[in-house]
């Protein structure tokens, strides 16, 4: 299996790295993207936007959304992905979950039948500080499927800093499972600042635990990671 690990000493340099990949697996048939939130994302998708990148082609999948939030609202992952990167560059299609879906169950249900119909090609995954990927918090099963997750004290309080009542921020959410994100035919991981070391840690260390949902990655046949942490 493939595991590369790409130092970079700026989010600006992982930026033009990714352009220039994407442009090699665009020419090579990309046809289907994951893509995530968060901070991290923000100069790769500034990148792309100002790139000649052409998407056209492309569906694109993000990993989760937030439970109760419209895409009108801008703390929705919605609102961020048109804000940061599909109102600068169109795509074929664009998935995310319905935040105000009326039945959970069949909203997650709808969402991996539609992951099945367009296998990714390439996932983005950024990483909680506690090592959740999209929000697989710690503990949730390497098997799992799109599912709603409660979410952990600590990645709560960790957004609830974007939001400007800290009330609203919801507590469940959406999320691709860990056993979705693991049917992607690449990984490309993104993992910036002191914050993520222990995450980073522990996807090099030796063991592989829900405990540290990042860790199954070590099972993945094709991962990049891209970091400034040494
Ligand atoms: C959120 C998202 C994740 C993201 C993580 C890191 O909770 N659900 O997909 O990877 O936080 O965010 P940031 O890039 O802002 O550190």
């Amino acid at each position: 299996s493939f595991f590369e690990i790409i130092y970079v000493g700026s989010q600006q340099e992982a930026s033009t790295i990714i352009v220039n990949k994407l442009e090699e697996e665009l020419k090579s048939g990309l046809s289907s993207l994951g893509l995530a939130t968060g901070s991290t994302m923000i100069p790769i998708y500034n990148g792309i936007a100002e790139s000649n990148l052409d998407f056209s082609q492309v569906t694109a999948f993000n990993l989760d959304e937030y439970i109760g939030l419209a895409s009108t609202n801008k703390n929705s992952f919605a609102f961020f992905m048109n804000e940061r990167l599909f109102s600068k560059k169109l795509f074929k299609e664009t998935h995310i979950q319905n935040g105000i879906a009326e039945d959970k169950q069949l909203e997650c249900e709808r969402y991996e039948k539609k992951l099945d119909r367009h296998p990714i090609d390439i996932q983005f995954l950024g990483v909680g500080e506690n090592g959740h990927i999209a929000f697989n918090e710690p503990g949730t099963s390497f098997d799992s499927l799109t599912h709603v997750a409660s979410l952990t004290d600590s990645t709560i309080e960790v957004n609830s800093q974007y939001f400007d009542d800290h009330e609203h921020m919801p507590t469940q959410a959406y999320t691709m499972g860990i056993g979705s994100i693991m049917k992607a035919k690449k990984i490309i991981l993104l993992a910036f600042g002191e914050k993520k070391r222990a995450a980073i840690d522990a996807l090099l260390g030796n063991n592989i635990t829900e405990q540290w949902p990042i860790t199954v990655l070590k099972k993945h046949p094709h991962v990049t990671l891209i970091t400034n942490i040494k």
